[in-house]
Formats: structure tokens, sequence, C-alpha cells
């Protein structure tokens, strides 16, 4: 799934305007347009190799025009279907993120243009945050706030998270992380992709999404790891929560829209769930006026399960990686398989071949 050919996809090409006249030649850097409000970190480093030129959505579409590649720093805009030129345009589409769901839009899936991902820095920073909140809920650390607040000791027992069950959805490498920590606090995780896998090498079997709703029953957590794509959107609704055990609970970190968010609301009210956590919405940012933010046994976090100290600086020097790749024709790392909508089986980070079962 690499890039090996300079000639489609390098910056040199038709960037070279010569001057006849004049019996000279003036090599035109690439372009490469920046999308995002913030300045990413680093990007000085590459100053003398191409013209850098941040926009930020009004302006978007100019400047996709002449880009020869495009990073899209902000990768939680829905500016660029409408922005994306009907002839030409970048011919390498980077994304600061895992994510690629806001780059899935026909005319970019038409196009030539090559999209890379940011594999490779959310995986662990992920895997601790659903540590953080499995633990948070078992031993009720919401109820321990609430308590301090009020200035009330209370004892209680809680619960113990070794020997519980949690099927983790999403067989990429984010899931992966995901279940191999947990695996680590002694829960017995199954792990389910979008093909199943009898024999793999880490965790043994993989079950297919086809298997989800037979493992319910026995599960205490479901964790959504799980690429936003057309198979995935609102996965999780009211027919799977029906099959959850009384009293387990849920965690999505994927995407909002891979839940049907008023039917884990109702899960949570009639008890079915005795928890969920959800760290991404279908509306970002949640307005300060949903209903959401009232759930009781809801945890709301801001989209921010992957960002650790220095996340900006690691996502940026993954791009300054793959432009030295790109501007030497050499092929990209983390190249997303447009029709499956992630970085497929055998992509790692880096480009080193393995045998995983393809995610975000
Ligand atoms: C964040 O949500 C990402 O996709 O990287």
């Amino acid at each position: 799934m690499s890039i090996g050919s300079k000639d489609r996809h390098g910056p040199d090409q038709a960037r070279i305007a010569a001057t006849e006249g004049l019996g000279m030649r003036t090599t035109e850097l690439p372009l490469v347009v920046v999308l995002g409000e913030q300045e990413p970190p680093l990007l000085d480093r590459i100053k003398d190799r191409a013209r850098l030129r941040r926009v930020g959505e009004p302006h978007l579409a100019d400047a996709l025009r002449a880009a020869d590649a495009l990073l899209v720093w902000d990768f939680l805009t829905d500016a660029l279907p409408a922005a994306w030129p009907e002839e030409g345009g970048p011919r390498w589409v980077h994304t600061a993120s895992a994510g690629v769901d806001k780059l899935l839009f026909p005319a970019l899936l038409r196009s030539d243009a090559v999209i890379t991902n940011s594999r490779g820095v959310f995986e662990e920073p992920i895997a601790e945050y659903v540590a953080g909140l499995v633990l948070a809920m078992a031993k009720d650390l919401p109820g321990t706030l609430d308590r301090q607040r009020s200035r009330t000791w209370q004892h209680r027992a809680t619960e113990r998270v070794a020997g519980t069950r949690a099927v983790v959805v999403g067989g990429g490498p984010i899931g992966r992380a995901v279940a191999r920590v947990l695996g680590a606090l002694g829960l017995r995780v199954t792990l389910v992709s979008r093909r199943a896998r009898p024999h793999d090498a880490e965790f043994g079997r993989v079950h297919g999404f086809g298997e989800l709703p037979g493992l319910l029953p026995e599960a205490d957590w479901l964790v959504s790891a799980a690429p936003l794509t057309d198979e995935t959107a609102d996965l999780f609704d009211a027919t799977l929560f029906a099959r959850m055990k009384r009293g387990a609970r849920f965690v999505n970190v994927g995407r909002g829209p891979l839940v049907v968010e008023d039917d884990l609301v109702a899960a949570l009210h009639e008890g079915r769930l005795a928890g969920a956590a959800l760290d991404v919405l279908r509306q970002e940012p949640l307005p300060a006026d949903s209903p959401l933010w009232s759930v009781p046994g809801l945890l709301i976090s801001p989209h921010m399960s992957a960002d650790t100290h220095g996340w900006l600086e690691d996502l940026a020097e993954l791009f300054l990686a793959n432009f030295a790749c790109w501007a030497a024709g050499r092929p990209l790392r983390n190249v997303v398989d447009k029709t499956l909508g992630y970085v497929p089986v055998g992509e790692a980070p880096g480009g080193t071949p393995h045998t995983e079962e393809g995610s975000s």
C-alpha cells in the first residue's frame, strides 16, 4: 500500500519552471498547505524544502487548488468536502489523527491523492486512558470525589477488575494496545475486529464483528476502539446494549457516531448498564446545555484520550518523517486504504511489515 512512484506522487514534477528565454531554470518548492487554526510545532525544519501555507477553513478551497500536499492539523474539520477542488488538488494528504473519517468523502476517495495517518502516536496513551476509566468506574472514583466535595466520610467496598471480562471492539493497533493493558490488569480480554482471525499471534483468536452480539452476555466491559466507517456507524445501539449483562459498563474512545447516544442513555437509566464513559461524542464540542452532561453514571471527557504532553511534537515529527519520504520519492508510512477507511494489515508505523489486523 505504500507509494513507490516518485513520478505520480513526489513533489518535483510540474514544479520545475523553466525560464527558457533567460537560459535559467528555477525550481519552485512544493506547496504544503496546513489546515488548522493553530500553528503546528517544528515545521520550520522544512522551510527550505517546502512552501508552507497555513490556512483556516475560510481560505481552504483556494489553497487546495494550488497545493501539492495537505497536512490536516485540525483533524476534526468538516470543511474538506466542500473545499476539495474539482480538478487537481494535493497529491498527498496527511492527517494528524488516527481516524480518517473526515477524509472519506467521494471526491477525495476518487482522486489519486494518497492519504496517510498518524498511526503510532496514539495507541499507548489511549490504552492507558481506557485503563484509567475502567479503574475509575470499578473503584467509584467519581463517587469518592462527590463525597469529598460534600465532606462526607462514607466507606464503601469497591470492585476488583482482575478476572472480569472485557470485549474490545477494534482490532487495529489502538484496540490491541487497549487489550494488552487491560490484560495486564488481569482482565480476560476478547478482541473483536472487522475480520475474524482464528490464529492471532498475540491474542489467540480475534472475533469478527458478526460475533459481537454473541459475546456480550458474558462481558463486564465493552470498549469501543474502532474506526468510524460505513460498517461501524451506529454500531453500539439498543440491540447491542440489550445483549449486555446487567450491570456491565461501556467505554467509547473511537468516534462519537459509533454510538447511538439515546440508546446508551436509555440503557443507563434502566440499569442495564451500571456506567459508561464517552471520550468522543456525536457533537463535539458537546454544548453546555446537552442533557448528556448530567446523565447519572456517564463520564464525559472532551476527546482527549490520546493527548499526552508532547503529543503535538510527536505528531509533527511523524509528519516530518513522512515529508522526508515524500520529498525523496520513497514509500510513505501509514498509507490508508481508501476502500477500508484505515491503515490495513501489513502496514506498521515506519512501514515494517507485520501481521496485524487493520484498524484506525
Ligand atoms: C483522534 O481522535 C484521532 O483519530 O487521532
